[in-house]
């Protein structure tokens, strides 16, 4: 059995404007990268913690990358030890799934580790243990592009359906990271608890039309599509410059743009890497009005989910 595994998992972008809690798509180039060693302790145990500017928990079930591991250890090897070093790659509260990669990156190489040989859907029912802790609920919109790769749907919950859903090959993203830290769990409690009709119709409408832009590579469908009657109204304002950002992203050619994930990190998609590099330059001299530093990065849809890489 080899002592050590190391995992990276991407960061992602999820819920898409239009698919609250069921779209999600990885990122190119950042990410969390976890290493899991056998230890004769028996139990998880978090050996250390890099990359971050914040304090993490140290202790196992209270850092997003335990829970899996002790979830793991509990069903398929009860009695092993495993030393977890996290190294995070993505900001933390940033909304580009960094509690999801932590977690995922954990159990990949635990799972290498132990050789225990799970599949991608065992994988992401353990991994759903980490992001509880970090949303307080289960949602599974970047955990399952940080498996899969790509672009995923949830089509349902209840049994977890995850589907893979191809993109045009130019299609690509910016990012913008705000350098501020929203909690998922409190960004869930605003959301409102009865949705009008009219808003459900028009967010099923817009999921349907995103789904079908990118299976047949439709960029202005796509664009039409971007639009989130749901989450942003009620979380704009926990973003600053929002609007901004916005308005300036859709000036400069995005197709749409909206809250990664709970925020506050942007994306916009655009139909070239030239057009998301100058949107990306945009939403940076919009939100700079506002004297917050930021962060940007520029990506392809990523094919390649969480891999062992040594
Ligand atoms: N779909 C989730 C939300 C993603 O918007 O609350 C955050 O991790």
């Amino acid at each position: 059995m080899v002592k050590e595994v190391t995992a990276f998992a991407p960061a992602s972008v999820s819920n898409v404007s239009c698919g609250f809690d069921i779209m999600g798509f990885a990122l190119e180039g950042p990410g969390d990268t976890v290493t899991a060693r056998l230890s004769t302790q028996p139990g998880v145990r978090i050996g250390s913690i890099s990359g971050c500017t914040s304090p993490l928990p140290v202790d196992a079930s209270g850092n997003t990358a335990g829970p899996p591991v002790i979830a793991l250890l509990r069903q398929c090897v009860p009695g092993t030890g495993v030393e977890i070093d996290i190294c995070k790659g993505i900001p933390v509260g940033g909304g580009i799934g960094s509690s999801a990669a932590s977690a995922v990156a954990a159990v990949v190489a635990a799972d290498a580790l132990l050789g225990t040989n799970l599949s991608r859907e065992e994988l992401l029912e353990l991994a759903i243990e980490g992001e509880k802790i970090a949303g307080g609920s289960v949602h599974v919109d970047n955990l399952s592009p940080c498996l899969w790769g790509g672009f995923v749907l949830v089509r349902g919950y209840n049994p977890i359906d995850i589907v893979s859903i191809s993109v045009p090959d130019s299609l690509f993203c910016s990012v913008i990271s705000p350098r501020i830290e929203i909690k998922t769990e409190h960004a869930r409690k605003i959301l409102p608890k009865a949705i009008p009709m009219e808003d459900v119709i028009t967010q099923t409408g817009n999921a349907a039309g995103l789904i079908a832009g990118m299976f047949t590579g439709d960029f202005p469908l796509i664009g039409r599509s971007l639009r989130d009657v749901i989450a942003e109204p009620a979380r704009a304002h926990l973003i600053p410059g929002f609007t901004l950002m916005k308005e300036a992203a859709l000036a400069h050619g995005a197709l749409g743009c909206g809250i990664s994930g709970s925020g506050p990190s942007l994306f916009a998609l655009a139909s070239s890497r030239d057009d998301a590099g100058k949107i990306v330059s945009a939403m940076g001299n919009a939100l700079a009005v506002t004297g917050c530093g930021y962060a940007t990065l520029v990506s392809c849809v990523g094919a390649r989910g969480a891999r062992v890489i040594s």
